[in-house]
C-alpha cells in the first residue's frame, strides 16, 4: 500500500472544468470511484455514471454515445442517462437489475462537482464557491496534472507556501517568503482553514514584476482559505510598497491574483491537480494571459514533479517513519486533523451495523 491519506467519502469534489464535459465521453476516477462524464443534448445537463458495463466490465469511457445513451463498445449494453441498460443483444428481455450507478452532479463556477457517497446527503448548498471562476471582469488561465500522489501530499503542498522560495525560487519564491511567519485560523466545524503571510516590504519575484509591471519592491499578501477536502483558495494582492486600498476597499493600483486548486483524490496514491489563476487587472492584455498560462503551469510542474518523487520515496520506505514539524505546519496538521474527521464521517458502517 502507497503512503495514503484516507477518502472522505460523503463530500463533494471537482472531477471536470465544464468545458472539458461535452459530447465526447470522458473518463475519471475519484476517490477510487470509475466514472464516466458527458452532456445530455435533451438539457444540457452534465451526467456522470459508473464508468463498468455490468456486462464484463468494459470502460463506458472507451464506448460511444447514441444521443444521450452509452452503448458499449464490447456487445452493446445500452444505458440511458439514469444508468438504466435499456437494451441487452441478442435478447428481448433485460435483466431487472442490469444497471450503472449514476452520481449527484452540479455545475457551478465552471467546475463539475460530483458527489460519490450517500446520495441522501448530497446538499449541493454545501459546494464552497468560487464565483472568480467565471465571474465578470475575471480572466482565468487553467490546467490539471495527474499526479502519481497521495491527496494529502498535495494538501500539505499547498497550505505550506514556505516552500515557493525553495521549490519555485526564481518564478514566484524569493527569502521573504521563507522567512515571514503566518498566522493560522481553524474553523474545525465549518472544515475551513485560513492561513495569511504577509509581507510589508518584500523583493517583487520575477514573475510578479513581469506581469504586472511593477518596479522596485512591494507588499505582498498570501491569504489561503482551504475548504477541506477539496476547494482550495488562494487571494494575492500585490501593490507597490505604501499602496493601500481605498478606505471603501476598492484597490486601483493595487493587483490581486485568485489562484485556486481543485485537489481530488484519483485512486489510491493518485490525485487530480486541478489549477486556476484568475486575475482582474490587464484582462484585455493576451500577453499577461498567455504569460500567467505558460509560468503557472512551469510552477505547478515544479510541485508534480516534487510530489511523484516524494511520494517514490515513501513509497520505498518502512512504514511508521518519523515526521517533525514546526510552525509553519500548523495549516497542514490542522487539514489533517479536519480530514480525518470527514473520513470518519463517511466511513461505510461496519458490516452487521447497518
Ligand atoms: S462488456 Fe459491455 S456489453 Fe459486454
Ligand atoms: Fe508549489
Amino acid at each position: 500500500m502507497p503512503h495514503s491519506t484516507a477518502f472522505a467519502r460523503n463530500q463533494w469534489y471537482v472531477a471536470a472544468y465544464s468545458e472539458e464535459v461535452g459530447r465526447e465521453l470522458l473518463g475519471r476516477t475519484v476517490i477510487g470511484e470509475p466514472l464516466v462524464f458527458y452532456r445530455a443534448e435533451e438539457d444540457g445537463a452534465a451526467v456522470a455514471l459508473h464508468d463498468r458495463c455490468v456486462h464484463r466490465r468494459f470502460p463506458l469511457s472507451a464506448s460511444g454515445l447514441d444521443g444521450d445513451r452509452i452503448v458499449c463498445g464490447y456487445h452493446g449494453f445500452t444505458y440511458d442517462r439514469t444508468g438504466a441498460c435499456v437494451y441487452v443483444p441478442g435478447q428481448k428481455r433485460v435483466p431487472r437489475t442490469a444497471r450503472v450507478a449514476s452520481y449527484p452532479v452540479v455545475e457551478q463556477d465552471s467546475l463539475v462537482w460530483v458527489w460519490i457517497g450517500d446520495p441522501a446527503l448530497a446538499d449541493p448548498r454545501t459546494i464552497p464557491r468560487a464565483r472568480h471562476l467565471d465571474g465578470p471582469g475575471w480572466v482565468t488561465v487553467r490546467g490539471m496534472e495527474p499526479i502519481d500522489a497521495d491527496y494529502g501530499l498535495l494538501v500539505d503542498n499547498l497550505l505550506d507556501l514556505s516552500h515557493e522560495t525553495y521549490l519555485h525560487g526564481g518564478h514566484i519564491g524569493t527569502p521573504e517568503v521563507a522567512e515571514t511567519p503566518i498566522t493560522t485560523e481553524v474553523d474545525e466545524g465549518a472544515g475551513i482553514i485560513r492561513i495569511s503571510r504577509h509581507m510589508d516590504d518584500t523583493e517583487c519575484p520575477s514573475f510578479h514584476a513581469r506581469s504586472t509591471g511593477i518596479e522596485g519592491r512591494i507588499t505582498r499578501r498570501q491569504d489561503i482559505e482551504y475548504h477541506a477536502p477539496c476547494l482550495y483558495l488562494l487571494h494575492s494582492r500585490i501593490a507597490p510598497v505604501g499602496v493601500v486600498p481605498e478606505p471603501d476597499g476598492s484597490d486601483p493600483h493595487g493587483f490581486h491574483t485568485e489562484i485556486t486548486y481543485a485537489i481530488t483524490p484519483s485512486a489510491y496514491g493518485k490525485v487530480y491537480d486541478f489549477w486556476m489563476v484568475s486575475r482582474d487587472w490587464a484582462t484585455d492584455d493576451g500577453e499577461v494571459t498567455e504569460f500567467l498560462r505558460g509560468n503557472n503551469h512551469t510552477v505547478v510542474m515544479q510541485d508534480v514533479d516534487a510530489l511523484n518523487l516524494l511520494q517514490r520515496t515513501l513509497g520505498t520506505e518502512r512504514t511508521g517513519h518519523q515526521e517533525l514539524s514546526i510552525n509553519i505546519d500548523t495549516g497542514g496538521l490542522a487539514a489533517r486533523r479536519i480530514l480525518g474527521r470527514l473520513v470518519e464521517e463517511g466511513a461505510e458502517p461496519a458490516e452487521g451495523v447497518r
